[in-house]
């Protein structure tokens, strides 16, 4: 990427490795990125430091992210246009993240309807990691200057807080900071559970059933979507009261970029089982070429590896560039070189 040359706005996003990589993380994410590397400079991050706020098995986390990496080209990022690394091997992350803790209060962060959630899921371990998470997602957003931020619904309220931190610190310090806008799709940008369609798809889902897996076997996801909790009626309609078919509508929606309304007219009079069985077909031939692709990339280590070194160092070097800045503002020592 070379920002300055090509004077593109900047993209940053990213997914935490923590069990699997769903249907919600793609269509909601990662698909909306591929449509977007080619007008932005993107950095799209595996975010493992955000991982650690819940225990993890480090084996596991560390193959889950190098999984998550080589998922990032398997769906279409070109990993010559995009800075794809690891949140861990940039060290700028920690650092900014402690230095707008301290211009964040307790009660945004205890405001935080993420944290609510999973402080009540994880009462066992309620660790400060969990309830400073926010700041750390501000840190890696406003290191790069990025002006839009492609996520799910579910990130909103951290992005409306990682823009309140970078303008608070711009108010002080002078424009420090570009102040990031949120891309959130119209379609996609809520992917449903397909047992309980009113809670959001989510990798930690005990019920496997209620996810589907971008590497899940493909009679595997025919089966989930197959079994997909709809109602009790017959009628194929779009709307709120209808959680279990609305989803399966949108999913179908997002992945063959037709209207709603042109997916309701194709599917207006059809049962709910012609439904499920165009929705599988679309969701299984979007995601074979995928499943192909993360297959041959990770026998190529060496390619994978020399990935990670390249773009781990031009995102150390762009973030150092912010990180530096800021340390001069609020009044650290210069580096005597
Ligand atoms: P994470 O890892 O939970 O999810 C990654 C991305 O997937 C989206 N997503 C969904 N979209 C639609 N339907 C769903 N059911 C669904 N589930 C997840 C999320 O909105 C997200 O875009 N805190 C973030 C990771 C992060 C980050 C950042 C994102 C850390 N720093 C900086 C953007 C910028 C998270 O836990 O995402």
């Amino acid at each position: 990427m070379n920002a300055q040359a090509e004077n593109k706005k900047i993209i940053f996003s990213g997914v935490q490795p923590t069990g699997v990589i769903t249907l919600g993380n793609y269509l909601g994410a990662i698909k909306n990125w591929t449509k977007l590397q080619d007008d932005y400079n993107c950095l799209f991050c595996v975010v493992d430091m955000h991982s650690i706020t819940v225990r993890q098995d480090p084996a596991l986390l560390r193959k889950r992210a190098r999984d998550l990496l080589t998922m990032y080209i398997a769906a279409g990022l070109d990993p010559e246009k995009n800075i794809m690394y690891y949140q861990s091997h940039v060290s700028a992350h920690a650092e900014l993240s402690w230095i707008l803790n301290c211009f964040t209060y307790m009660g945004e962060l205890s405001r935080m309807t993420q944290f609510k959630e999973k402080s009540a899921k994880n009462g066992a371990n309620i660790n400060s990691g969990l309830f400073t998470y926010p700041v750390l997602m501000a840190a890696d957003i406003l290191l790069y200057q990025t002006d839009l931020v492609p996520v799910g619904h579910d990130q909103k309220q951290h992005l409306e807080l990682a823009r309140e931190i970078g303008t608070r610190f711009n108010n002080i310090y002078g424009d420090v900071f570009t102040i990031p806008e949120p891309y959130i799709a119209k379609v996609g940008a809520k992917i449903m559970s397909l047992q309980e369609p009113t809670k959001k798809m989510s990798k930690s889902d005990e019920n496997p059933n209620g996810y589907i897996s971008l590497l899940d076997d493909i009679n595997v996801i025919k089966n989930k979507i197959k079994r997909a909790v709809t109602d009790s009626d017959r009628e194929v309609t779009y709307s709120e009261h209808k959680p279990g078919v609305k989803n399966l509508i949108d999913i179908y929606a997002c992945i063959t970029g037709e209207s709603i309304e042109s997916c309701v007219d194709r599917f207006t009079g059809k049962g709910y089982g012609e439904l499920k069985l165009e929705v599988a077909e679309a969701v299984v031939e979007e995601l074979r070429p995928v499943q192909e692709r993360f297959k041959d990339l990770q026998k190529n280590k060496d390619y994978i590896d020399q990935i990670v070194k390249k773009n781990g160092e031009t995102a150390n070097y762009l973030a150092t560039k912010t990180l530096r800045k800021v340390q001069k503002k609020v009044g650290f020592p210069v580096r005597i070189r």
